[in-house]
Formats: structure tokens, sequence, C-alpha cells
């Protein structure tokens, strides 16, 4: 019996640890962990997406546990939520929380794939949550896969070059920013106004 007990502690620990193992691994890889937003910053970013007339199709790039995504699900009842995570474990959390939650798959959904290969054009408001180099990435990606008009709305990290519609700041510890944009696209054919 005592012999039997020490396997199954050893084994659980064993799983916790490669769960802890796969965690840091894609987060290493990624330059970001999967920490949520906390609470009062998920308000403000509720609150700040409240005031954008079009949010169909939320996207949100780099979901991890998905928390966030499952709270607009829940505060925009119209909307269709889709998250985008490449880290394993956060994925499956979300999962599961989207499951237990009775969410079904036509409103909250979650894909496995890296947010920087995702195509956006069906997106009318992308959310994100990353750090400066990856927010440099993704800034031209959107521009050149976006429809004009698209929101962007970030926790903490601005885009480098991008002029904000609205920055809001958080009373948290940290007074967290959040930041709003709309993605202004070139004409293609742009009109001669010459006279
Ligand atoms: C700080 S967390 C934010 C999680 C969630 N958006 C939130 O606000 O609660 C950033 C997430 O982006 C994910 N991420 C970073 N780079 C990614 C990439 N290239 N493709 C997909 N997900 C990525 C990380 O795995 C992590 O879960």
């Amino acid at each position: 019996m005592h012999g039997l007990y020490e396997i199954v502690s050893w084994s659980l620990a064993g799983i916790v640890l490669l769960l802890l193992l796969l965690i840091v691994y894609a987060s290493v890889r990624n330059g970001i962990s999967p920490m949520p937003t906390s609470r009062p910053v998920r308000r403000m970013v509720m609150r700040e997406i409240g005031r954008l007339p079009n949010r169909g199709h939320i996207v949100e790039a780099g979901s991890g546990f998905g928390t966030l995504a499952l709270n607009l699900t829940r505060r925009f009842p119209l909307c269709k939520v889709t998250g985008v995570e490449n880290s394993l474990i956060p994925l499956l959390s979300s999962r599961l929380l989207a499951s237990a939650n009775r969410m079904p798959r036509s409103r909250l959904s979650f894909r496995r794939g890296d947010l920087f290969a995702y195509e956006y054009e069906n997106a009318d408001l992308v959310v994100c949550y990353l750090h400066p180099a990856a927010m440099r990435r993704l800034g031209p990606i959107l521009r050149e896969r976006v429809a004009d008009g698209t929101r962007v709305v970030s926790v903490f990290f601005a885009f480098d070059d991008w002029e904000p519609d609205t920055i809001a700041v958080c009373g948290d510890l940290y007074r967290t920013k959040v930041y709003t944009y709309t993605v202004r696209l070139p004409l293609e054919h742009p009109v001669d106004i010459r006279v």
C-alpha cells in the first residue's frame, strides 16, 4: 500500500513537472509567459472595447489561459471571439475553461497556432497583451492583413510608430495602460484632388 502511494505521488509530481517544463519552454520561445491580465485590467479592456462600434469578430492574439477571451464572450454576447495561442498547456486549459462554461464553439474558440501567421482578415477587433518585440513584429503584419478600420486594443505595450486613438490608464499597481488603435490603410488608388 505504501509502495503504491509512493508510485502515485511520484507520477503526479512528474506530470506536474512536465507540464511546468512545457510552459517554461513555450515562454522562453515566445519571449513571454502566459500570465493572464489581472481583473482590473480586464475590466478596463471591456470598458474600452464597449466604446468601439464594430466588434463583431474579436481575435485575441496570444490568448493564454483564455480568461480574457471568456470575459469578452460573456460581456459582448453578439460577438464571436477567437483566441490564438501556441503554448500547449495554456491552450488546452482555455479550451477546458470554455467547455466548463458551456460556451458554444460558434461564439468562443481557441486555435493552436502562431499569432504572426494568423490571417486576421475576418477580424473586426484584435486584442493583445504581448511584449515590445512582438508588437514591433505584429504591427506591419496587421497593416498587411486586416481591413481598413479594424480596431486594435493592446494591453501594456504600444506600437512604436502608431498613433493611438485612446490611452486608458488602469488604477492597478502598475498603472497599466490600455491602448486603442484604428488601422488606417493607404488608399490603393489615391483620389486626384487637383482642380
Ligand atoms: C502575457 S500573455 C497574455 C494572455 C492573455 N492574452 C491575457 O491577456 O490574459 C501572452 C500570451 O501570448 C502567447 N504568445 C506569445 N507569442 C505567441 C505566438 N507567436 N503565437 C501564439 N501565441 C503567442 C503566450 O504564449 C502567452 O500565452
